[in-house]
């Protein structure tokens, strides 16, 4: 009878897909930017490789459309694509005063981020988690009057390529999840995309801060030990988009508008250029057609669109804040202004089907299975899989548990391993036999959630009080 009820409950868990794990698990999720899918080819990575016997590995990820930095890591915050989220760029601007940010400022401008889409720090601590982050794009700024409880921003002039701060920052997110007992905790390191911008993904210098990578995944799996947090932490360590060589000394045609035969800068009002290979244009009042057909076709690697041509699977459209002409290159090519300003040998913010788009992934801990490689999918399903995992509810999003939940070892799972289908008829066999006591089992549980959730809202309430108090930011 005992065994009965026992598997009883295994099944119900197995259905519902809930960490069997009684301990509430804790996420961190790590963004090495710029960290291409295939970075590990060319290098040895002793840690990563030992991450993916250890965890599951996905051979890459599909980032949002546009792939630059801050849209993309609201992305992974929020699960909703850029059109949807609002951060459609690293810089904030407004069209009528011709002001823009970069990509530092723009961290500070709470409109620009608090767009009605909350991140997973909010959401998380609204359900009564703790959550904290750590130099994570979107850190600085608040949302709807709330911040991530505890948190650091980098200051302006930051070395972003030091090891040892690397590790000292490891070990501090570390002492977070231990000593504070937060549940969730992003965290950002500006490498490689640096030097792959300054020195091509080609390079002997990418491949060298590959290795510092590899040794800082190596530091942060010793230092969740050290902690004694390996049972409950899960470590997700992904990217925002990739890297590609930019063709330079004449060997291509390079794109500048000026030069564009029929093309004027003083039909436009603003513009948003010599940024990559991506553009926008706004056109002044009627002069839209007349820009549009300037460009489109002027040079063979330029694409341009009417903001809302633009192939639905950029999903990069239904927003105001997109400007009406969207320009991209095609990879190896950035798109200059008036005159060529940008010199980087490697870029990013190509389309994202573009396989040099593609980020990195792998995730370890007590929720994922050990050595699983998973098929590629979006990054805006780590979402659904981080908030599943933390036991929150989700908000709106345009990810899908179902793309994810394969790498779980809670999930029902029908491809992964040939038993599964096995296992899972014979339980379904045994719940028509027990099927009262897994009646009598969910309404126990039903009751149980219940009182959770208000246990929750009640030490949610009283959680906020501190929240500014234990607000921890550096100068900047
Ligand atoms: C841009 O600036 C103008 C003039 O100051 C202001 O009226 C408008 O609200 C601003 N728009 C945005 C999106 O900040
Ligand atoms: C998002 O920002 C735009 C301006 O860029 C503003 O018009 C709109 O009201 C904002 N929406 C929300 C929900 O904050
Ligand atoms: C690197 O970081 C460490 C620890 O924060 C610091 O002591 C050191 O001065 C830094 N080195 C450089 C070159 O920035
Ligand atoms: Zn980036």
């Amino acid at each position: 009878m005992l065994w009965t009820a026992s598997l009883c409950v295994l099944w119900a868990l197995s259905v519902q897909g809930a960490p069997m794990n009684k301990e509430k698990q804790k996420v961190l999720l790590i963004s090495f930017d710029g960290f291409r899918w295939d970075y590990d080819r060319d290098v040895d990575t002793p840690n990563l490789d030992k991450m993916a016997k250890d965890g599951v590995k996905a051979p890459y990820v599909t980032p949002p459309y546009l792939t630059i930095t801050s849209p993309t890591h609201f992305t992974l915050l929020t699960g909703r694509y850029i059109e949807n989220h609002g951060v459609i760029h690293n810089m904030w601007f407004n069209t009528t005063t011709h002001e823009k940010k970069p990509y530092y400022q723009t961290q500070f401008v709470n409109e620009w981020w608090d767009n009605g889409t909350l991140p997973i720090w909010i959401t998380a601590q609204r359900q009564g988690l703790k959550a904290g982050s750590l130099h994570f794009p979107g850190t600085a700024s608040s949302y709807q009057g709330q911040v991530a409880m505890v948190r650091e921003v980098e200051p302006l002039l930051y070395n972003y390529k030091n090891e040892t701060a690397w590790q000292e920052n490891t070990d501090k997110v570390m002492g977070w999840f231990r000593d504070q007992d937060l549940d969730f905790v992003s965290m950002y390191f500006g490498e490689p995309d640096g030097t792959g911008h300054k020195y091509g993904p080609d390079s002997p210098q990418r491949r060298d801060m590959v290795k510092q990578v590899d040794r800082t995944v190596g530091y942060i799996r010793d230092s969740a030990e050290r902690h004694r947090l390996t049972d409950r932490l899960n470590i997700i360590i992904t990217a925002d988009h990739g890297m590609t060589t930019v063709y330079r000394n004449g060997l291509v045609e390079e794109i500048t508008l000026s030069k564009i035969p029929g093309f004027s800068f003083s039909d436009l009002s603003f513009h948003l250029v010599d940024f990559g290979p991506s553009g926008m244009l706004l056109p002044k009042p009627g002069k839209l057609e007349k820009v549009y057909n300037a460009l489109k076709g002027a040079h063979p690697n330029l694409h341009v669109y009417r903001k809302e041509e633009l192939p639905e699977r950029f999903h990069f459209t239904k927003n105001d804040r997109i400007l009406p002409i969207v320009l991209f290159a095609d990879p190896g090519y950035v798109i200059n202004g008036y005159f060529p300003v940008q010199f980087n040998k490697g870029e990013h913010g190509f389309d994202n089907q573009e396989m040099d788009m593609k980020p990195f992934f792998r995730a370890v801990g007590p929720a994922f299975h050990k050595n699983l490689q998973v098929e590629p999918f979006e990054t805006v399903n780590i979402y659904p899989l981080m908030c599943h995992i933390l036991g929150i509810q989700p908000e709106v999003n345009d990810g899908h548990l179902s793309a994810t939940k394969d790498m779980l070892v809670t999930s029902v799972r029908t491809k992964v391993s040939g038993g599964a289908d096995y296992i899972k008829r014979a339980f379904t066999g045994l719940a028509a036999v027990a099927g009262f006591l897994t009646i009598v089992y969910v309404a126990t549980m039903t009751h149980k959630l219940l009182k959770n959730k208000r246990k929750h809202k009640r030490s949610g309430s009283v959680k906020s009080l501190p929240v500014q108090e234990e607000t921890k930011q550096t100068s900047f």
